[in-house]
């Protein structure tokens, strides 16, 4: 994980400084996200009337370090958050930030900058400044797997900056800050539009191939209009020559088969009675390409080598961690990162939850009518809360139980399970302090819960019990797997139930694949967010371009089954992967959402909807 910002200040006054522009506590945040290296950089270009200026924070992950801006001998410059995975050859050894910035300092036109990004399969944000051209390119990766927000100031000179991170809410003005959709390239060009009152934007959106798709499913004849608002002084506009960057997965396979009706009874099942011999040939596929993705997500990374006059020496230390609820994304996640991780190494799996209140019988009769199921599946008594039995929470169940299954799959692994035990007044205090900035430019009361949830969970301080002994435990793993996607993609969700009933095969197949659209504004951006601020790397196996290829290319019913009843039906590819891994009982957990797990959004207001607007996000640091 990196941050990175960029200002650029068009007709810039004499004698004025970019440096001064990047606030203290922006600088503190991108620090944050990379505290290894912190370097800036800026451009004067006075006869074309701009000024750039760059801040590049390095977390270091593989290679050899490498200070951003990074700059090559014609005066390119190149700001990278991203990891590669595939696509552009990459030895383990080897500086990404290097290797892109040499393929993109041989491309001469837009055809070929547009063709690298086309080419990188792994999560990145850049921003690069093309000296000869006086062009600023920036983008996010098609799902927008890493961060990047933009602000638009025309208050004394016109001022665009990007960054990994914004500053404190409360000083936005009236300038908010807005997550760069992740919907395509963009490019300044600076020796056109600078006349210091408008600013234009190319954009480069990604398209599909073969393109004879794209005609098909989004009409690309008609004009396709830039949707998110900007200011009036700022114009997106695509460029009338039909380049583009092209999506590096599969398109959804929109086809629904009317006669596909459930094979079995749904009183009697099991996840074991679909597995016939025809089945375990998919299931093994999937399980392959989804192995391929954890491992590509777990090595490379910097373990020390081992001379061999020391190699008795082992590593004592997680290099990975897994957020870890003992669900059945997290469960596969942790049994596929135990086939690749080195035996002696251990596995950081982070498990939080926030302190159970007592709450008034009368408050319990009210809240349980309007109950999604994935709210609930442990029962609500707190006639025995206590000091210790506060913590208790579903995921702290369940997680323990996870646990043990991976204890018996792998015996010789030490699993480290990190017992992150939250209260009321520290979730207070850490969100005032840092996690609203982190979650904002969103707002909702769902952001605010699975945003706190998961800084304190990545953050990794709790607890481990070590031969019966309870220890403070701090993970130094920088590399964090979620399995965020699992449920977007195998119909996780209830409300995938509630589709499937109202309009079948073809409504379902349709809203999963919106909701892999809106994936980046949803959720990535802000995981990637707060994830980062701890100086971690966010991984997402489960949005692996592969993975979601493969996925993309299946029918819709040979993912969910969702005549079955919950636990089974709903992602039931992967339940069947996981029985084929090992797992038993968490194989067939039902979906529970991390703010009901980890209890989260039981802890303050329990009246508000989920989509509301959060007030504990906006206070003023002053109250
Ligand atoms: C990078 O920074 C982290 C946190 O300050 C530190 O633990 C780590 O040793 C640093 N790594 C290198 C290669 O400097
Ligand atoms: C990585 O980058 C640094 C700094 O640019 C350079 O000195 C080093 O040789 C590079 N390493 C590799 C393996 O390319
Ligand atoms: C920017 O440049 C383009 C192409 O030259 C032109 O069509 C557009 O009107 C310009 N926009 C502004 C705001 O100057
Ligand atoms: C579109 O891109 C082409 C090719 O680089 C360039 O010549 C042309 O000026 C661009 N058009 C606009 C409106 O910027
Ligand atoms: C509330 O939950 C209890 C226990 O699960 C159940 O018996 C009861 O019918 C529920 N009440 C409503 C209004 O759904
Ligand atoms: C839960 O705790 C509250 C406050 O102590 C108490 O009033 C209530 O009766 C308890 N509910 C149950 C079911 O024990
Ligand atoms: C907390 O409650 C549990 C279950 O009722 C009980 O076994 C335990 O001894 C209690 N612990 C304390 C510290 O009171
Ligand atoms: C955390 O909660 C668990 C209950 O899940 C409890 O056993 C443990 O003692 C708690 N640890 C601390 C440090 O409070
Ligand atoms: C979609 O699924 C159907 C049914 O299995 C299959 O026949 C078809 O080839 C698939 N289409 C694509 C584009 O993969």
């Amino acid at each position: 994980m990196c941050g990175i910002c960029c200002i650029l200040v068009l007709a810039p006054q004499e004698g004025v400084s970019t440096h001064d522009i990047v606030g203290k506590d922006m600088f503190e945040s991108l620090q944050r996200r990379g505290p290894n290296c912190s370097q800036q950089l800026s451009k004067e270009v006075p006869e074309l009337g701009y000024n750039i200026f760059l801040s590049g924070h390095v977390l270091h992950m593989r290679g050899c370090l490498n200070p951003q801006p990074l700059q090559d001998t014609q005066g390119n410059l190149l700001l990278w958050n991203g990891e590669i995975f595939g696509g552009i050859e990459i030895g383990p050894e080897a500086n990404d930030t290097l290797i892109i910035l040499q393929h993109l300092s041989s491309c001469k036109n837009e055809e070929s900058i547009l063709s690298v990004f086309s080419t990188i399969q792994g999560p990145w944000t850049f921003i690069y400044y093309q000296a000869f051209s006086h062009c600023l390119w920036f983008g996010r990766d098609f799902f927008g797997r890493r961060s990047l927000l933009w602000q638009f100031k025309n208050a004394e000179n016109l001022c665009l900056t990007l960054t990994s991170v914004s500053q404190s809410v409360s000083k936005c003005g009236n300038f908010p800050w807005q997550e760069v959709p992740a919907c395509g390239l963009y490019k300044i060009d600076l020796q056109k539009n600078t006349s210091g009152n408008a600013l234009a934007i190319s954009w480069y959106p990604w398209k599909y191939r073969p393109i004879e798709y794209e005609f098909k499913t989004f009409h690309l004849g008609e004009e396709v209009q830039f949707i998110e608002e900007v200011p009036s002084f700022v114009s997106v506009f695509l460029n009338g020559s039909k380049l583009f960057p092209i999506v590096p997965i599969t398109p959804m396979n929109y086809s629904v088969c009317e006669t596909h009706t459930s094979s079995c009874e749904a009183s009697s099942v099991n996840v074991e009675s679909f597995l016939s011999d025809e089945k375990k040939i998919l299931v093994h596929k999937f399980i392959n390409v989804l192995s391929e993705s954890v491992r590509r997500r777990v090595l490379f990374l910097p373990r020390c080598q081992i001379p061999t006059s020391s190699q008795f020496t082992i590593s004592t230390k997680a290099k990975v961690a897994i957020l870890f609820s003992g669900g059945v994304d997290s469960m596969v996640l942790a049994a596929l990162a135990d086939h690749h991780i080195p035996q002696d190494e251990p596995i950081d799996l982070l498990n939080v939850a926030f302190k159970q209140q007592k709450t008034s019988t009368k408050q319990k009769k009210k809240s349980n009518a309007s109950r999604a199921p994935e709210e609930e599946t442990v029962q609500d008594d707190n006639s025995s809360l206590n000091e210790t039995t506060s913590f208790n929470v579903p995921d702290r169940i369940t997680g323990l139980s996870g646990l043990k299954e991976l204890q018996i799959i792998n015996p010789a692994r030490k699993w480290n399970f990190i017992e992150i035990n939250i209260t009321l007044e520290e979730l207070k205090e850490m969100r005032q302090q840092r996690i609203r900035n982190l979650v904002q430019p969103l707002d909702t009361v769902l952001d605010d819960s699975i945003g706190c949830a998961v800084w304190f969970a990545a953050r990794g301080i709790g607890t481990r019990t070590s031969n019966g002994e309870i220890q403070p435990y701090t993970s130094s793993a920088k590399v964090v797997l979620t399995g965020i996607g699992a449920d977007e993609q195998l119909a996780g969700y209830s409300r995938h139930r509630v589709c499937y009933q109202t309009s079948g095969f073809e409504g379902l197949v349709k809203e999963l694949g919106m909701e892999l659209g809106r994936i980046s504004s949803r959720n990535l951006g802000r995981d990637d967010r707060v994830i980062g601020d701890h100086g971690k790397e966010a991984r997402f196996p489960f949005l692996d371009e592969a993975v979601v290829s493969f996925l993309n290319a299946l029918p819709v019913w040979e993912k969910a089954d969702l005549t079955l009843p919950r636990g089974i039906g709903e992602k039931l590819l992967l339940r069947m992967a996981a029985k084929e891994l090992g797992l038993t009982a968490s194989a067939v957990l039902p979906k529970r959402a991390m703010q009901f797990g980890s209890r989260i959004a039981k802890m303050e207001n329990h009246k508000e909807k989920a989509s509301d607007k959060c007030n504990r996000l906006l206070q003023s640091s002053i109250d």
